[in-house]
């Protein structure tokens, strides 16, 4: 079977839930199928030719899916994981600590995610602090995760700094809010580097997974940073990944998000837009 052949039968949907019970006191925003993709990824895809990037990773529940799937694959993979983590909103941390999550001193939660992490510690590392502030030079990466394009120009910096580790032929990019209507950008620039990525998988409601296919130059990953863009090649962007994908995701998720970046095209965070479009519905 081809490798795109296995990825069609989604074989992570068969997978018994059990398979995550080391990862399942840790919390997350990933619904099941997402996280036993996480796990069927690093179990079964991976081979060990690079590392894993996972950018956004909240409490950790990303990275804990990624890691038990390394650990019952047998792979020595290491896990570079990424976000503030910082717990601001009390109500959060209520409802954090009420799903059990150690305690912890104001907003500081990385010592709770190392404890919760630690059954996996030789493995994993934590980068507290701004994405857009850190670089990378920890060699090629096998699987990216992208949970925290939740600007635009969040979203170049992770296509700048990431991209040109990508293995081609083999890694793949998981854009975790790829469809999300409050992050039009995310297609937009995977339409522009659309030469050197195949979409090969659907997950859920918003997920989707690229395989690098070529290794891209700079300039083309510089002439793809969406946060400086005009409107017209923004929204041209859209309108073409709106042809392109829609034999496998359907018109109508990607008319959603074009609708979305019409309706407002200067606004390139996912926050601003949210608020934009409750006072346009109000
Ligand atoms: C939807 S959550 C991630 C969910 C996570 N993957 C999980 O398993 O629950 C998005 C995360 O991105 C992080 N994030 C967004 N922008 C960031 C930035 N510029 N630097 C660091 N983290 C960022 C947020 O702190 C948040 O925890």
């Amino acid at each position: 079977m081809t490798q795109q052949a296995l990825l069609d039968t989604a074989p992570w949907q068969g997978l018994d839930p059990t398979v995550l019970a080391s990862a399942d006191p840790v919390p997350t925003m990933l619904n099941q199928e997402e996280r036993q993709m996480y796990y069927w990824l690093a179990r079964d895809y991976l081979q060990d030719a690079g590392t894993i990037v996972d950018l956004g990773s909240y409490v950790g529940g990303s990275t804990a899916c990624l890691a038990a799937g390394c650990e019952a694959g047998g792979k020595s993979s290491a896990i570079h994981s990424y976000d503030r983590f910082e717990i601001h909103n009390a109500e959060r941390k209520a409802r954090l600590l009420s799903l059990g999550v150690p305690d912890f001193l104001d907003a500081d939660i990385l010592p709770a995610i190392q404890t919760m992490l630690s059954p996996w510690k030789s493995r994993i590392h934590l980068y507290p602090g701004d994405i857009r502030k850190m670089g990378w030079s920890r060699g090629p990466i096998e699987l990216l995760i992208i949970d925290a394009a939740k600007h635009a120009n969040t979203g170049d910096h992770i296509a700048s700094t990431y991209f040109p580790h990508l293995i081609p032929g083999r890694s793949l990019v998981v854009h975790q809010d790829f469809l999300n209507i409050r992050q039009p950008w995310i297609a937009a620039q995977m339409s522009l580097l659309s030469a050197y990525f195949e979409p090969v998988i659907l997950c859920g409601q918003d997920c989707m997974v690229f395989r690098n296919i070529a290794k891209i130059p700079d300039n083309v990953i510089a002439h793809a940073q969406i946060a400086p863009m005009k409107t017209a090649p923004y929204l041209k962007a859209l309108r073409k990944i709106t042809e392109t994908l829609a034999p496998m995701v359907g018109q109508r998720p990607l008319r959603r998000i074009l609708k979305s970046a019409k309706a407002h095209p200067n606004i390139r965070s996912a926050h601003q837009l949210a608020r934009a479009m409750k006072q346009k519905n109000s």
